[in-house]
């Protein structure tokens, strides 16, 4: 058995144990120390690369250094727009796809609870996302669930040219407009785009809404750190300082010069690849509790975007547990052998949950009488580990002491430090998305897009 094992921040505060387990009666698909011994120069190579801004894609490294570099004078600016839009709205919509919304969602979910939409009482507006998809079902429903609701809005993307999230905002600012009036539509509209360029910054400009940028050298998976994730988690009521705190000493803990055997990123990066380079194409990101589901979504995000090109990279897949292991829980035990698992563990659970005894016993569960479902769910965590590594699944640990802004920003700094170092040991540009453009191309070219005559005809041939 070989086991990583970091501590983060201090040693009583702990935060990463990242735990790789073989079994010996496995080693034919487990890896060992010197293999990873064996990539460590090549992920410290990575991190300075990032820090020295020398590699590929080296125009998107502002996240790098973005926790430490954001400013009390810019969180101020972005919760004073936030509880402007909060007080005036019950519900804010917000708009964006992939990386402009990915990363909010996420934070959101695992702040709140699985309940909240059953509050009677409500401190924050709710935050219903649009524009990540373009399905005439969920927008109709969407205008129709918030007709009686008191509304405002949040627009953001980068390139502020992207189809979805423009769709659902020229929809949403003309009922906001319909309602309102285009002066006080104004007070409850903010957007998040480029500095300069784009239909949004144009439009934005144009009607005179609350601004926030995302810096150029900041690409849109890298972005939850920016007002891209911070603005629309203010308005939630999220505490954006703690989280921009918990990402700012992650910042610190995988630094360039920090020694690999105490950077766990560059630790969990050289892992990975190790793992790959032996046929382990599929990494499975696993948590037991369901709060972290959109944690896993936007790390699939950042990982499959960063990564899968070259026709190289690792499949990020998810499961939230125990659920999938009822679902997905077959194959991972016995399909093809080429996974690997990554288990977020939680150390505390919130609220305190006790088994009682029961006089009849008749579900036979009197043996749990007593113990509180953390421990159980504890046990199920153990046990599948166990399982997977007994089945050839390699797994990897991350153990948070618990869900809180500050950890939830180590977390997301954590995995994009690592995402950076895994794509330069993989031998490709993490920055970039040449892929995503295939798709638009062929979806203009078929609604007639004026510009697209040629690869409309093309395509209409194809279709025949
Ligand atoms: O990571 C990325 O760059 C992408 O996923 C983008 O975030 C996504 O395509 C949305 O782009 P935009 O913010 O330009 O609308």
């Amino acid at each position: 058995m070989l086991i990583l094992r970091t501590i983060f921040p201090s040693t009583t505060n702990y935060f990463f144990y990242t735990m790789i387990r073989l079994d010996s009666k496995h080693t034919s698909c487990g890896i060992c120390e010197s293999e990873i011994a064996a990539l460590a120069p090549a992920a410290q190579n990575a991190n300075a690369l990032l820090h020295s801004g020398e590699g590929a894609g080296n125009d998107f490294l502002g996240w790098v250094n973005l926790p430490s570099s954001i400013t009390p004078e810019e969180l101020n600016a972005i919760g004073a727009t936030a509880s402007r839009l909060a007080t005036k709205a019950e519900v804010i919509i917000v708009i964006g796809i992939g990386g402009s919304y990915l990363g909010a969602k996420a934070v959101l979910d695992a702040m709140s609870s699985s309940f909240h939409f059953l509050q009677k009482e409500r401190k924050h507006p709710y935050i219903l996302f649009a524009g990540n998809n373009l399905s005439e079902t969920y927008t109709a429903e969407l205008l129709e669930a918030t007709k009686e609701y008191s509304i405002a809005a949040i627009v953001i993307s980068k390139s502020g040219t992207t189809t979805e999230p423009a769709v659902a905002f020229r929809l949403i600012k003309a009922e906001i407009e319909a309602r309102y009036g285009k002066q006080e539509a104004k007070e409850r509209i903010a957007s998040v785009t480029d500095a300069a360029r784009g239909a949004l910054k144009t439009l934005s400009t144009a009607e005179g809404y609350d601004t926030f940028v995302i810096p150029d050298n900041v690409g849109g998976r890298f972005s939850v750190l920016t007002p891209v994730g911070l603005l629309p988690l203010a308005a939630a009521g999220i505490n954006i300082a703690e989280l921009v705190r918990g990402a700012k000493d992650m910042e610190a803990a995988t630094a360039e010069g920090v020694p690999f055997e105490q950077n766990i990123a560059a630790q969990y990066a050289a892992v990975r690849n190790v793992l790959y380079q032996k046929g382990y194409k599929i990494e499975i990101l696993a948590s037991y509790e369901p709060r972290l589901q959109y944690i896993a979504e936007w790390w699939k995000q950042l990982y499959g975007e960063s990564e899968g090109k070259e026709h190289k990279g690792i499949f990020p897949a998810s499961v939230t547990l125990t659920a999938d292991l009822h679902s997905m829980g077959q194959y991972i035990q016995e399909g093809e052998r080429t996974l690997f698992e990554t288990v977020i563990s939680v150390a505390q659970p919130e609220g305190k949950v006790i088994i009682e005894a029961d006089g009849d016993n008749l579900d036979g569960l009197n043996f749990l009488a007593g113990k509180r479902l953390d421990e159980v769910n504890k046990m199920a965590e153990l046990g599948v580990v166990l399982a997977h590594v007994d089945g050839g699944v390699p797994n990897i640990r991350i153990e948070l002491p618990a869900i809180n802004e500050y950890y939830i920003g180590a977390l997301l700094y954590f995995f994009e430090k690592a995402c950076g170092i895994s794509g330069y040991i993989l031998g490709v540009n993490p920055f970039n998305q040449p892929g995503v453009e295939a798709y638009k191309k062929n979806m203009f070219a078929l609604l007639d897009k004026p510009g697209y005559e040629e690869a409309s005809a093309a395509i209409k041939a194809r279709l025949k």
